[in-house]
């Protein structure tokens, strides 16, 4: 920080408090400085961010925006969350790190309370940093425990950006080029996707489900060491898989001697009502991998299992080992952020707020011809946009992109597209579970406003 930096310039005054702005610099001198040490993306970033108090952030020009991705997924209790913020701070001061060869009383806490929190017999934990970490651990243990190698996963799914989560994704068409050979043995099946139903069951019969065993069959062995399944499909575009379909899913584990892995990485942690997506089937998987809103900010992920498992692949040699893996800091951290949602009943709160933004989504569909289908649970929603003049409500990529740069010049951050954007046309609606109505009804009022604006202007290049 040099010593323009360092000046103390504006005042920005919030409804809640007067908060300095502490920069001399203007969200496009920022954005210059980041493009010349920054190494991009294809998409750069719109905003340079400050500051954040529950579901509002503001950028450094002092403008408010709300936030309906909650930090990709990661603020359950909203920003700078005062509970969460002193825990941090309270942390820091007595112990950050330890390696990983001793034990904390806030670790054993934290898997205690995993353990509570997740149905029999998920008991034991094993921690990690990251979604994707976590989703390598799952599967070296699902690979250990059978002593089979073959994975299958969703078309359409994301489960990370390491090398055999990488692997495993399918988020986006040809999302693989140049990345050279991958892991072996993956198998990917269909997503039970009925809006997009390629099989035109009408009434669900399975058909999905009963291609993707041929799928199995011919592409593998038939025995594999592990299905691993996102219970609400995020990145591919807000899924949520039927519980006909997981219980389908679930015997067929049963039956091949496959472990079934919930990658929970953005679902979990009371974002559905639920603590887990899972939960909303019959179904219980064996292995469950939660990060993101684990640390209510701070990195932590956990993979979740039977003592069974977890016994079997010890005495298989399975080791658990990295930098950072159940540190004090980030499990003191985790442990205040799920008081936070246990004590202020977040997950009630995502049911009932989920239902607000999904009847008001809804309402959007019936009345906008872009918005073609709205889906989701909780606090987790998509509303996907279509170009209806196209047979069966087209993908349009650049028309969902727009929609979510206009939400973003009204002040909404909305998750997932980007202008420039090939594929992709779900916008992501996920907000902090401490979401109030009021914030509902002022993110439907812009996204009502952006719909109308965007369809005006495509109908206007259209007759151009
Ligand atoms: C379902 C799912 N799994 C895994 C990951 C990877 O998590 P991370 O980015 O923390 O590695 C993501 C990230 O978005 C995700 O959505």
């Amino acid at each position: 920080m040099n010593h323009i930096d360092q000046k103390i310039r504006l005042f920005h005054w919030t409804n809640q408090s007067a908060i300095f702005s502490v920069w001399d610099m203007s969200s496009s001198q920022w954005l210059k400085r980041d493009r010349e040490v920054v190494a991009q993306s294809p998409y750069a970033p719109p905003l340079v961010l400050e500051r954040g108090r529950g579901c509002e952030l503001w950028d450094v020009d002092g403008r408010r925006f709300l936030d309906f991705e909650a930090g990709q997924f990661c603020m359950n209790t909203g920003h700078s969350h005062p509970s969460v913020t002193e825990a941090i701070s309270r942390q820091a001061t007595v112990l950050m790190q330890i390696g990983n060869r001793f034990t904390t009383p806030a670790r054993i806490q934290l898997a205690e309370r995993l353990a509570a929190l997740a149905p029999d017999p998920l008991g034991v934990t094993f921690f990690c940093s990251t979604g994707s970490e976590a989703n390598e651990t799952a599967l070296r243990i699902a690979k250990l425990v059978t002593g089979r190698f073959e994975v299958v996963a969703l078309a359409r799914g994301y489960h990370g950006r390491t090398a055999s989560a990488y692997g495993l994704s399918s988020a986006t068409r040809r999302m693989r080029r140049g990345a050279g050979p991958q892991m072996p043995g993956i198998v990917h099946i269909d997503t039970p996707y009925a809006y997009r139903c390629p099989f035109a069951c009408g009434t669900c019969d399975q058909r999905c489900w009963r291609h993707s065993v041929e799928m199995i069959d011919r592409a593998s062995s038939g025995e594999p060491a592990a299905v691993i399944v996102e219970f609400i499909q995020g990145a591919g575009g807000i899924i949520p898989v039927p519980a006909d379909w997981a219980r389908e899913v679930r015997r067929f584990c049963d039956e091949r001697g496959a472990l079934l892995i919930a990658d929970e990485a953005l679902t979990g942690l009371g974002r559905t009502g639920r603590w887990f997506a899972f939960e909303h089937t019959e179904v219980v998987p064996d292995i469950v991998v939660t990060s993101k809103a684990l640390g209510g900010g701070v990195p932590a992920a956990a993979v979740i299992t039977s003592r069974e498992i977890a016994a079997a692949a010890l005495a298989k040699g399975f080791v658990q080992s990295a930098s950072h893996q159940g540190d004090p800091f980030q499990c003191a951290v985790a442990l205040a952020n799920l008081d936070v949602m246990e004590t202020e009943d977040l997950p009630g709160n995502a049911e009932r707020m989920g239902r607000r933004l999904m009847d008001g989504l809804r309402e959007l569909t019936a009345r906008h011809r872009l918005a073609g289908d709205a889906r989701g649970i909780g606090l987790i929603a998509g509303l996907e946009i279509v170009d209806s003049d196209k047979d069966g409500g087209g993908e349009t990529p650049e028309l969902a992109a727009a929609v979510s740069v206009a939400c973003l010049e009204r002040g909404l951050i909305v998750g997932g597209l980007r202008p420039g954007i090939r594929e992709g046309n779900t916008l992501r609606l996920a907000p902090p579970l401490t979401v109030s109505a009021q914030e509902i009804d002022e993110a439907l009022t812009i996204l009502d406003s952006a719909l109308t604006d965007v369809a005006a202007a495509s109908m206007a290049g259209a007759r151009q």
